[in-house]
């Protein structure tokens, strides 16, 4: 009913020859792939292209950029906007990533427009969500999750809630080695579902992939992604790393 997802974000991280070296060994390596299930590689602008040349032969890999302009075109100086990606042929976007959220200010209406403008160009966004540390020391997270969701989705109609692609990334756990338990993510999980079951229904609310990410490595992902609303995760630093992702590739639970 809905997929199962590794992706990977590599961030600003990797020179050219070493992001086509590492796409060359996921291409190679990412064989395990059951139906339902999806790898989704998260490239730097620059490289996108240059992986997607390296990965053609691999059914398996689909290419997400990592953010979008919040404009569709025109005078905007250093920006990339969905319908460049789309004339490129790239399916998926990461859009509110926490980093985004904190170093660039991007605010939940703003988002909202990105994942307008991405879905208008037939490129599905990963939306990230998630609360820092102060957050969950006063156990307010669902209340504030609920509202990074209500703020930037709850205008998209049913059929484009169907299928869409959500990531739960507590900031505590991004790059701090620090991973929420797999009991916690799972109570998220089910609280993010749960909201949407509320404005689109269970069958929508159903077909969600929810993603888990901060700190997912080979050594949890079993574990985490055994939790009946995990999803599968956006993985950070783990996804440099060839043998580390495929790995964790091969902990996502069957696609149903
Ligand atoms: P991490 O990053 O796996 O390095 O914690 C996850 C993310 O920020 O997407």
């Amino acid at each position: 009913m809905r997929k199962q997802i590794a992706a990977a974000n590599w961030k600003m991280n990797l020179t050219a020859s070493q992001a086509q070296e590492l796409a060359a060994a996921l291409a190679t390596g990412v064989t395990q792939v059951q139906p339902g299930q999806q790898v989704i590689l998260g490239v730097p602008f620059p490289y996108l292209v240059l992986v997607q040349n390296k990965v053609a032969g691999n059914k398996n890999i689909f290419l997400s950029a990592q953010n979008c302009a919040d404009k569709k075109n025109g005078a905007y100086t250093g920006e990339t906007s969905a319908e460049m990606l789309h004339s490129i042929s790239i399916p998926y976007v990461i859009i509110g990533h926490s980093e985004r959220r904190e170093y660039y200010h991007e605010t939940h209406s703003q988002l909202a427009t990105k994942v307008d403008l991405a879905l208008a160009q037939d490129i599905q966004p990963i939306f990230c969500c998630g609360e820092p540390l102060h957050v969950r020391e006063t156990n307010t997270q669902n209340v504030f999750v609920e509202k990074q969701l209500k703020e930037s989705l709850f205008h998209l109609s049913d059929a484009q809630m169907k299928n869409f692609i959500i990531a739960y990334e507590p900031i505590w756990a991004i790059g701090t080695g620090k991973t929420a338990s797999s009991d916690q993510a799972q109570e998220m999980h089910a609280h993010i579902r749960q909201v949407l079951a509320s404005k689109y229904g269970n069958e929508t609310a159903e077909s969600v992939s929810i993603l888990y990410g901060g700190s997912v490595k080979a050594a949890n992902a079993t574990e985490i992604f055994s939790k009946p609303d995990v999803d599968g995760g956006l993985v950070g630093g783990a996804s440099l790393v060839a043998t580390e992702f495929i790995s964790i590739i091969e902990s996502l639970k069957p696609g149903s």
